[in-house]
């Protein structure tokens, strides 16, 4: 039996080619619990539907709160729900709290824990996606990396080669079942975009939106380069709270801004788009395999190779950096400067070889 905890829009996308994986092979038994870290149905519901997994089989409605209170919550709901269930494994995605709340839990009740995305590191401790990741790795049985420089991280810090087992990236499983479906939707058409250079945004980290000058340094590197072409934003509710609050609505007039979109629309938007600015970690990795330039508004990032082999590249957080690079990647683009490569088994078949290392190690 497997114990699947998510709780965040990125777990959702992580979470299915492993449960549909693990739904072809005879007698596995799965359990998807989801903390209630994301509620709304933007946020949450939607992708289930869109991913072609069912329901949560239960929901903790932990909701939002400081990170100690989010943590604890989800700690002490999901305690009794491990006790009842007493999975083989407990398998936790990515780096949000729900994954490092649910690994300290599973720990503590002797359950074995898998850790999808294992290994990556930013090295910037003041992003709390970095300590949910050196915690959860520390604790984890069975360490599922992405990329060889993950690997490598974990044997820097220690763990033996016997616990980790490199397997690809999942969210490329997603990305290239979906992405006909993402197509299909034609959300640029639907946009008046048809055929325009366009560029698509999201941003929604705290060293992003949570500080006012730094929110109007890309509020304003957004609004010079919608001088250009059309720029459609995104918004995560975090963002447009701080947007709301720090007064700032005003700042980026000439840019399209949406509500959160879901999995289909977000692929639909980013694989035709001229360039994405963004800060999130899943659409590095996306855009490095749609071949779609990307300037992540961040000093470092824990996926490396999607700069080294992908078409990522890394910008601060000021309009004059943003507005500089969007020309260099634009000028660069129109003399063809650039042939991405897909990074070592981002192939589609990642969930596919979780399973197997799981159902492998069960058998022991
Ligand atoms: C979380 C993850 C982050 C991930 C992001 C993707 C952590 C530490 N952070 O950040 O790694 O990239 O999800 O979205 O786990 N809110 C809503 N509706 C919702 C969920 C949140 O309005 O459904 C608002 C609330 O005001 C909440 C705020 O967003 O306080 C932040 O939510 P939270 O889950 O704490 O962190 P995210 O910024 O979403």
């Amino acid at each position: 039996m497997l114990l699947h905890v998510v709780g965040a829009r990125p777990n959702f996308m992580k979470l299915a080619p492993v449960f549909l994986a693990g739904r072809g092979v005879p007698h596995l038994r799965q359990h998807v619990v989801h903390t209630g870290q994301h509620y709304d149905r933007d946020m949450s519901d939607r992708f289930f539907e869109e991913l072609g997994i069912p329901r949560p089989d239960e929901n903790l409605d932990v909701g939002s709160g400081s990170h100690a209170q989010q943590t604890a919550a989800i700690m002490a709901r999901i305690e009794p729900v491990l006790e009842r269930v007493r999975p083989e494994w407990v398998v936790v995605y990515g780096d949000v709290n729900s994954t490092m709340a649910a690994a300290l839990v599973a720990v503590k009740l002797g359950i074995r824990i898998a850790h999808v995305e294992a290994g990556l590191r930013s090295r910037d401790r003041t992003m709390p996606e970095e300590i949910n990741r050196l915690v959860t790795d520390q604790l984890a049985d069975l360490l599922l990396t992405p990329s060889r420089d993950a690997d490598a991280n974990l044997r820097a810090e220690g763990i033996p080669a016997t616990r980790i087992a490199f397997v690809g990236n999942v969210m490329v499983d997603t990305l290239l079942r979906l992405r006909d479906q993402a197509r299909a939707l034609a959300v640029p058409e639907r946009l008046g975009l048809n055929g325009k250079p366009f560029a698509f945004v999201t941003l929604h980290r705290p060293s992003n939106v949570d500080q006012a000058d730094t929110l109007r340094e890309m509020l304003l590197a957004l609004e010079t380069v919608a001088q250009q072409m059309p720029v459609i934003f995104a918004v995560h509710p975090r963002t447009r709270s701080r947007i709301e609050s720090f007064g700032l609505g005003g700042v980026a007039g000439s840019v399209t801004m949406l509500a959160p979109l879901g999995y289909l629309e977000t692929i639909s938007l980013a694989e035709r788009s001229t360039l994405v600015i963004t800060d999130s970690g899943g659409l590095q990795e996306e855009t490095t395999v749609l071949g779609v330039p990307c300037l992540t508004a961040r000093p470092n990032t824990e996926r490396p190779v999607t700069v080294t082999e992908g078409t990522n590249r890394l910008v601060a957080s000021t309009r004059n950096a943003v507005v500089a690079a969007v020309e260099e990647l634009l000028a660069a683009r129109s003399r063809g400067a650039f042939v991405p490569r897909r990074p070592e088994l981002w192939d589609g078949n990642a969930g596919t070889r979780i399973i197997q290392a799981l159902v492998q190690r069960s058998a022991r």
